[in-house]
């Protein structure tokens, strides 16, 4: 995600900011800024692309500074331009801001602005934070910033300079944001790893905490003007263990972040008045969407699993026929197109060239291209008429975890909408956004079974082959299951809908055939009952991920997983978790190296 830095004190500033944004890179980002005073002068850099590019563009011999504060962004609102990149400035150029997390409230109060006055250069949702403080300040810095951050609904961690000021004033709300003391200097940053090369005294701020930091020291105080005492902390963890967050691995840490990037996902999205979604990326195509009469969903690897359960979300939600195609064979064939079809193409990179030459075919056939993707900017997103972003943030796990879970998050949100314009009732709609709003603590919960998965997974890691089955909604999550288990452990596995075992599987399962069933309480859970006493009288070993309170099927499996129960649709956003869990667990216990498993490649931009 986006990454901030700050310095304060007598070395030159610049060299200290760009090391700190280069530690920083593992979050991931798509453009970088600086800025720095110098001589009552505000000098402001910025770049879309890597930091070496800001780097050459900045003639750092020449800028001599000693404070300054700077950012790497990872897009949500805006394409990833110079322009767009922080820091932002206000009309006169005198305050600079940068900035991490989401205003939600920023097209509001940039009309408001506009009215005083205001005018805004980019498509941020940051630059009204620049403005705002403009607007209340009269002197002092901290005071106008903290009547600035009154007026902000959502999340931020900033840090803002005034040319006039020799001081840097920071604040958080739900976005991290920490203090490193030196000696004779102070630090800031989002995120530890940025200047631990410098200190590891710091002072990690609350929510609705601000900082005045200066020369001589640094001062806290609350929203509501209350000092606040700083508890100086000491960091003992080495830099890789603060870029994985104490995790072991990268994909352990995504696997973990899933409840807040689900929140993330949802985020201003779910309009409980009118039962719906609200989708602004979709606003300008919503008579198309009303029209249409077929919906193609396409993309590659676990996108095309999200893709299946987004076909089953559509029809069931909203009636339309929808389709899956892998991106790869869509490209190829003569798929039958009009202007009545609506493609949307589903990748967490925005990057896979099959699916933005299927994006390309579908566009020259007529139909109407939407993208649901992860990269603000991406190809894929640019080539496309509109959609929706998933806002999962950068996944750096080879294995799609957490980009999975919010793309399926995204169409169950889209599959809202559609149905509410066209045959879903108000009573049906609010059941879904209430259902989907409760994804989040639900997967907290599932996350909790950790140490059970780990114990199974401490039976099994030695098998050479999986058999994962699913039903309905669960069907593709049994795909999903298979997939992570080949790509991380390459134990091999296959999933299937459970009712096809009969027609081939069936044959292989012995005592040294461990089976997964998707086995929650809905529609089809008699019948995965039966598939299990099929695959149990074959001396099959059977792990299930079962509802909480599920008791009966417990007589029947040797390892059962209860998960929370919720409404049919959305079940895979949670059966998937454990799955993702035992695929991790057992490749760690193989010795394998989880994140950058062998041959595969995170964005596959080749054929
Ligand atoms: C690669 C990755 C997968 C991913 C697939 C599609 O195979 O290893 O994790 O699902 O590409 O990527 P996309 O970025 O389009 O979602």
């Amino acid at each position: 995600m986006c990454g901030i830095v700050g310095y304060i004190g007598k070395k030159e500033a610049a060299p200290i900011l760009i090391d700190g944004l280069k530690r920083l890179e593992y979050r991931g980002y798509d453009s970088a800024g600086i800025a720095v005073l110098s001589e009552e002068k505000l000098i402001v850099q910025k770049k879309a692309g890597r930091i070496s590019e800001l780097e050459k563009s900045l003639s750092l011999k020449e800028i001599h500074s000693t404070i300054g504060i700077a950012h790497t962004r990872w897009a949500t609102h805006g394409e990833p331009t110079d322009a767009n990149a922080h820091p932002h400035v206000d009309c006169k150029e005198e305050i600079a801001v940068v900035h991490n997390g989401i205003i939600e409230n920023y097209n509001a109060l940039r009309e408001f602005l506009s009215r005083r006055g205001h005018t805004f250069r980019t498509a941020t949702d940051t630059e009204v934070i620049a403005h705002l403080v403009e607007e209340y300040y009269t002197g002092d810095l901290l005071q106008a910033v903290r009547f600035a951050l009154a007026k902000l609904e959502g999340t931020y961690g900033i840090a803002v300079l005034h040319k006039k000021k020799r001081e840097v004033v920071v604040a958080r709300n739900g976005s991290p944001l920490v203090i490193g003391q030196g000696k004779n200097e102070y630090f800031v940053a989002s995120d530890v790893s940025a200047i631990i090369r410098h200190t590891r005294e710091v002072i990690y701020l609350e929510d609705g905490e601000l900082a005045r930091i200066t020369d001589d020291g640094f001062s806290v105080i609350n929203l509501n003007e209350e000092e606040i005492t700083p508890k100086i902390e000491e960091v003992t963890w080495t830099l890789d263990q603060i870029e994985k967050d104490g995790f072991s691995h990268f994909m352990l840490k995504e696997i973990f972040e899933q409840p807040n990037t689900i929140r993330n996902s949802i985020r201003g999205r779910l309009n409980f008045t009118e039962a719906t979604a609200r989708l602004d990326g979709l606003d300008r195509n919503l008579d198309a969407l009303r029209e249409a009469k077929r919906i193609i969903l396409t993309g590659c690897g676990t996108a095309w699993h999200a893709a299946l359960v987004g076909e089953y979300m559509i029809e069931n939600t909203a009636g339309i026929s929808c389709e899956v195609e892998y991106a790869s064979e869509f490209r190829y064939r003569s798929p039958v197109l009009d202007e009545s079809t609506v493609v949307f193409a589903i990748s967490q990179s925005g990057e896979t060239a099959d699916t933005l030459a299927a994006v390309k075919e579908a566009k020259r056939k007529g139909a109407l291209a939407l993208g649901i993707c992860n990269v603000v900017g991406s190809s894929i997103a640019r080539e496309t008429d509109g959609g929706v972003y998933i806002h999962a943030g950068p996944e750096i796990g080879v294995a799609s975890t957490k980009a999975f879970t919010s793309q399926l998050v995204v169409l169950s949100m889209v599959a809202l909408l559609l149905g509410r314009i066209r045959q879903l009732s108000f009573e049906n709609g609010k059941e879904i956004a209430t259902a989907i709003s409760e994804l989040p603590s639900k997967i907290e919960k599932v996350l909790k079974l950790d140490k059970r998965i780990r114990d199974i997974a401490g039976k099994f890691y030695k098998r050479s082959n999986f058999l994962f089955l699913g039903r309905g909604y669960n069907y593709p999550i049994a795909l999903e299951g298979a997939l992570k288990m080949k790509e991380i452990s390459y134990i091999h596995a296959e999933g299937y809908p459970a009712a096809e075992m009969k027609h081939g599987p069936i044959a292989l399962i012995d005592e040294n055939m461990p089976v997964v069933f998707i086995a929650a309480k809905n529609a089809v859970y008699d019948k995965i009952v039966s598939n299990i006493q099929e695959v149990k009288c074959r001396k099959g070993a059977v792990i299930a991920v079962i509802s909480e309170g599920d008791e009966e099927i417990k007589n029947y499996v040797d390892y059962a997983v209860e998960i929370p129960v919720t409404i049919d649709m959305l079940s895979p956003i949670l059966t998937v978790v454990p799955l993702q869990l035992l695929a991790y667990h057992i490749a760690v216990l193989r010795g394998l190296d989880v994140d950058k498993p062998r041959n595969l490649a995170k964005s596959v931009t080749v054929e």
